[in-house]
């Protein structure tokens, strides 16, 4: 104990910039204490961050207890340690979920982070056993939160990320399916925690398909088409050598892209021979599909449209029943505006913003929600105020620098995209940005500077500013 206060003293005394170190904000009221034992934890006091617990000490519940007791309410840890963080959280998802003392939407937004991070390792490489019983246990957590608030359905979908990014699609279908299957009037526990389980599942053959053709930006050729169609049967063959699979995982993986009048793969399934479980998961992967933005898609669908595409092939090719109780669970569920304003997500207009950082092959991918309002932007030709130093016009703007503010830091040079209805609707619907700054708050949250790759013009600009999340964007500087 006597050595563990020392290296605290010491490290307080030799503050790191977090923006250089590239540090994730813990919230130390939700997150179980093993999660952060064993790792470095960092302090910010006046935007400096000290090492307060050194890697391999023990940091137990009168350590958070204290620092709760000094109003620190957010820790810090690397982002190097985000995996093993990530697997100590799963493990204690289930006890998240039931803890009456963590906000509802606290534990929604550590079950989905905890989601998505499972579900890139599944990604990562072909999924081992043990892969498949963490994805298990991830679904039990998911039915878990579903089963005990009748308004949890809502709060999952609100916090969905609709990018492209396979790893955000599994998690999605997992929540899906199993609101759906218990919309349907399934309660059993365990069949439903099969069900979420074959969502996290349903489309790991992708690991054997080319990156090349899944990550494409052009539209599909026949061919590339085909290979990806094999990600059916790929997906099924390594599940069942890795172990004995249930009826209700089998389905969803083997019978999702089936469609009712036998025009689906790999099977052509007709009617009958598709299983229940098939035709729902075929539902929710269409639907997830369809309100998701793709790189070789120019459109996405707003959730009623996709609701409406859905009834409009039915029963041809989708349970006529299925649809109709998916409908009336999407609708009761979320506002209305997400109905038919919002493609690309819910929140009328809320930003979403995925970052990626490159190190060889591997993509690892973080996700943000970021709230931020338009400020100093006026209209072409005017003057913009970027501080008593600064001035510059707005019609000669060729690249430019735009501060959001985020609930994770960034590390420079990290590639971002941005999409959101308002862009889609002027023909943008991804906007390419590299990291250049990351900037700690003392709320907890992250300022970062972006430059975009390609200009953006005055009226993507105003775009922005009407984007009724933003909490705020501030025109920095021209280079
Ligand atoms: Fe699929």
């Amino acid at each position: 104990m006597a050595e563990e206060v020392l290296v605290k003293e010491e490290a307080a005394g030799n503050p790191l910039l977090c923006s250089q170190a590239g540090l994730l904000p813990v919230p130390l009221r939700c997150v179980p204490v093993e999660s952060l034992t064993n790792l470095e934890i960092y302090l910010q006091t006046g935007g400096k961050y000290s090492l307060y617990n050194a890697k391999g000490l023990h940091f137990g519940l009168r350590d958070a207890e204290r620092l709760l007791e000094r109003k620190i309410e957010y820790v810090y840890i690397s982002v190097k340690d985000h995996q093993v963080y990530y697997e100590t959280m799963e493990k204690a998802l289930s006890r998240i979920v039931g803890d009456p003392n963590i906000q509802e939407e606290k534990k929604t937004e550590i079950l989905y982070a905890t989601a998505i991070e499972l579900s890139n390792q599944l990604l990562a490489g072909p999924p081992g056993k043990e892969e498949v019983k963490r994805a298990a246990n991830v679904a039990r957590a998911t039915v878990e939160l579903i089963m005990r608030n009748r308004m949890a359905f809502g709060g999952l979908y609100e916090i969905f990320n609709h990018d492209f990014y396979t790893a955000t699609h599994l998690v999605n279908v997992c929540g899906l399916s199993i609101s759906l299957a218990q919309k349907m009037g399934l309660y059993d526990v365990e069949i439903l925690q099969q069900i979420g389980t074959g969502g996290l599942l349903h489309d790991v053959g992708k690991v054997f398909v080319p990156n090349e053709i899944l990550n494409t930006t052009e539209r599909l050729t026949a061919e590339q088409f085909e290979t990806i169609k094999n990600h059916v049967l790929l997906g099924r063959q390594h599940l069942e050598k890795v172990m004995l699979l249930s009826p209700e995982i089998l389905a969803v993986v083997s019978e999702h892209h089936e469609r009712m009048d036998g025009s689906g793969y790999p099977k052509g399934l007709r009617n009958e021979e598709l299983s229940p479980l098939g035709r729902l998961a075929g539902i929710v992967d269409t639907f997830d599909a369809m309100t998701s933005v793709r790189p070789y898609r120019s459109r996405t669908f707003s959730v009623g449209e996709a609701l409406q595409e859905l009834e409009d092939q039915m029963p041809k090719k989708f349970d006529k029943e299925i649809v109709n109780a998916f409908t009336v669970l999407i609708e009761k569920s979320l506002p209305q505006n997400t109905m038919a304003n919002s493609p690309g997500g819910p929140g009328g207009g809320k930003v979403q913003i995925s970052a990626e950082t490159i190190s060889g092959a591997k993509c690892t991918q973080f996700y943000f929600r970021i709230p931020i309002t338009v400020r100093k932007l006026e209209k072409t030709g005017d003057k913009l105020s970027l501080g008593p130093a600064r001035k510059l016009t707005a019609h000669k703007i060729t690249c430019v620098r735009i501060g959001f503010l985020s609930d994770l830091p960034f590390l420079p040079d990290q590639n971002i995209y941005i999409t959101n209805q308002q862009l889609e609707a002027i023909g943008m619907n991804k906007l390419i940005a590299t990291i250049s700054r990351c900037i700690n708050h003392r709320d907890g949250w992250y300022t970062v500077e972006a430059e975009f790759i390609h200009p953006l013009s005055i009226e993507i600009i105003d775009k922005l500013k009407t984007i009724t999340a933003v909490r705020e964007v501030s025109l920095l500087a021209e280079n």
